[in-house]
């Protein structure tokens, strides 16, 4: 640059102090999403152990290929929603392959209820070996494959139930592609006619990462196979049901102040019986029986609620419980309870789990920690009531959450679920409000400013529980998720925490998160590194500066693709056309529909020079890639279908016109 080119001029004011920054201001949210927890921090190796993954999201029944929800009605406006996912038996077997080493004749096997190893977990694998043409393995993928490295140690499990097999030895392994075995160990097995247990540790010589679990079981007999585990002995601070060391690394390396969990929709669930239930994620691990979580899989409940406390005090973070608050997420069934007494069960549930946290160990739940092995107390400091919750239901049960657990605990801030809402005003006290953020890249770039309007004497401090800029993750993305977070920061007398969600994607499984892991090793995307700046140079205070532009408007200028997109709502849209310098370089007549639209999410048609939309959930999109614009002006018309009654939810539908940049 040469000397007397014009320069942007910053002024700080180092006398003018205005908002004091808390320290509280970088938080993580972990949920049970894109495999963030089984697949992902959780470090258990064999999937699908307790062969529970085909089993019926709970409040639901199968009909026609179907897990169908009852038609109850949904919370925020009595419609029903009828929900419904496609459903799949041969999901009991997810992960695992039975066949005989010959190859030939397979053995007949099946999943049953006959003998349950437990009452939560009642399926196991049943194989009739007589059938077979030769020995048999049983083996488990893992996580897209399992990773071992040289020189470490793995320490499995499984459990037989037999009266009769040809032999009693029966072989533990790790196989490679080739079904060639890298290690094993023999286990003489009891023919008792009850359930046995084995363990074993396996230290491998290799470094891989497509290995499988494997029993090579003899070809005459019956046997019952249930809960096969494998964990790396090298846990996160040495925790026998850890975490993986280098993803609860790179968590811990945030630094965070605090961590809000288990979700999310996942505290809602699919219906109201499918929702989170924290009792049933604490203790032994073989009889916690999992859930399937409305993100597609089924959750082990293995990374538990004591897992997360532990997990909180080993990064030296404080915890968020989140509670379900009487309703299930209302973009599935959306089902609710109002009886009080029903409701009277949640908030004792939610008394519970603060309980268990911080109880001495002569109450009750304090007690079930100590048995759990963890007598002292553990760091939880706040409660939320529900999530991303709507209308005058939720705020009347909110109420009651709040006046019993400030009775109990009164130090516990309690986090109100309502969005911005017209409803805040009927919540009787508010510590916290948590109103959460998925815009484009564009908006969090354009709307850096967006907390400067708060009114100053706001009742309750904000905290964003969510925020991510969606479509694809870039460097223009974090950069805008970075100016947001100095608006937060310059705020932060009334926005005092935030959290980034999703947090982790397995990179089998995922989308944008965070963090990006795979069976042998975990990066963080560049928004990962702006958080860990925010977080590693944490400010005091907030000082008044001046900038003077060089240039009167900077000009920002970049070139991507557009994008049409619906938030809640059914669209039309028709006229698209792209101008530059008053002409018209792209004009939708739809006929390029098929070829260059790439449809990212929803149910979209087109049909003369109509363009629908008609699914009604969040962030439906299609992009045409096919063409890069620079400045434009974009015109289209478009029409949004409401049936909801509820002005809230009305509020959340939208329309999009979006405009990716590329990187
Ligand atoms: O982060 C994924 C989901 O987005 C959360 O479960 C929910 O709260 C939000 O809508």
């Amino acid at each position: 640059m040469s000397c007397n080119q014009p320069v942007d001029v910053v002024t700080i004011d180092l006398s003018r102090g205005e908002a004091e920054i808390p320290s509280l201001l970088v938080w993580y949210f972990f949920e049970e999403i894109t495999h963030s927890g089984d697949g992902g921090l959780y470090a258990e190796m064999i999937r699908n152990r307790g062969f529970e993954d085909g089993t019926l999201p709970s409040g639901t029944v199968l009909k026609d290929g179907k897990a169908v929800a009852k038609p109850l009605h949904c919370y925020s406006n009595d419609s029903i929603n009828h929900f419904s996912i496609a459903w799949n038996d041969s999901l009991f077997m997810e992960s695992w392959e039975v066949k005989c080493v010959s190859d030939t004749r397979p053995p007949f096997y099946e999943i049953t209820e006959v003998k349950p190893l437990n009452n939560a977990t009642p399926h196991a694998l049943f194989i009739d070996l007589g059938a077979s043409a030769s020995d048999v393995w049983v083996m488990n993928d893992g996580y897209w494959g399992i990773a071992v490295t040289e020189g470490q140690r793995y320490n499995f499990q499984f459990y037989l139930f037999t009266e009769e097999l040809k032999n009693t030895v029966v072989t533990a392994a790790l196989l490679d592609r080739e079904e060639q075995i890298v290690v094993s160990k023999n286990f003489q097995i009891e023919r008792d006619g009850s359930w046995n247990h084995y363990e074993g540790t396996f230290t491998v010589d290799t470094t891989a990462n497509d290995l499988r679990f494997a029993l090579l079981l003899p070809h005459k007999g019956k046997v019952y196979i249930d809960f096969v585990s494998m964990f790396p002995e090298n846990t996160f601070c040495g925790h026998k049901n850890g975490l993986r060391e280098d993803v609860a690394g790179m968590l811990r390396d945030l630094r965070p102040d605090f961590v809000r969990w288990p979700g999310g929709c996942i505290v809602e669930g699919l219906t109201m019986d499918n929702r989170i239930k924290w009792k049933e994620m604490i203790g032994d691990i073989v009889k916690r029986p999992g859930e399937y979580n409305l993100w597609g899989y089924r959750s082990t409940y293995g990374f538990g609620y004591h897992e997360f406390l532990q997990f909180c005090e080993d990064i030296d973070a404080d915890g968020m419980f989140v509670c379900n608050a009487g309703m299930s997420c209302l973009f599935r069934n959306g089902d609710y309870w109002e009886e009080e007494n029903r409701i009277d069960n949640l908030i004792q549930d939610a008394l519970d789990a603060i309980e268990y946290a911080l109880g001495d160990t002569t109450t009750v739940y304090g007690k079930r920690r100590a048995e759990n092995g963890h007598a002292a107390p553990f760091p939880l400091k706040y409660v939320e009531v529900g999530n991303e919750n709507v209308g005058l239901r939720y705020v009347k049960n909110y109420n009651r959450f709040y006046k019993a657990i400030k009775e109990k605990y009164p130090q516990i801030e309690v986090v109100c679920a309502l969005m911005f809402s017209p409803y805040i005003q009927e919540a009787e006290k508010i510590d916290i409000l948590d109103p959460h953020y998925y815009e484009t890249a564009g908006w969090f770039y354009n709307n850096a400013d967006v907390y400067d309007k708060l009114p100053d004497d706001i009742p309750y401090k904000i905290y964003v529980g969510e925020y991510a800029a969606i479509g694809r993750p870039s460097l223009y993305s974090s950069l805008a998720e970075a100016a947001y977070l100095t608006g937060v920061e310059r705020n932060a007398d009334k926005v005092q925490m935030v959290s980034y969600a999703p947090l982790i994607e397995n990179a089998a499984h995922g989308k944008d998160h965070l963090l990006v892991l795979k069976n042998d090793s975990v990066y963080g995307r560049t928004n990962y590194y702006v958080l860990k700046m925010f977080s590693e140079n944490r400010p005091d205070v907030n000082l008044h500066t001046d900038l003077k532009p060089a240039s009167p408007e900077p000009v920002f200028r970049t070139n991507g693709f557009i994008g049409l997109g619906t938030n809640n709502t059914e669209a039309q849209f028709k006229d698209l056309k792209v101008i530059v310098n008053g002409e018209e370089i792209y004009t939708s007549g739809w006929s390029d529909f098929v070829d260059k639209w790439t449809i990212i999410r929803g149910d979209w048609k087109t049909e003369g020079n109509l363009l629908s939309q008609s699914q009604k959930g969040i962030d439906a999109l299609a992009i045409l890639e096919d063409r890069e614009f620079d400045d434009c002006t974009i015109e289209l018309k478009a029409k949004k279908f409401l049936e909801q009654k509820d002005s809230e939810l009305c509020l959340a539908a939208r329309i999009r016109i979006i405009i990716l940049w590329r990187t």
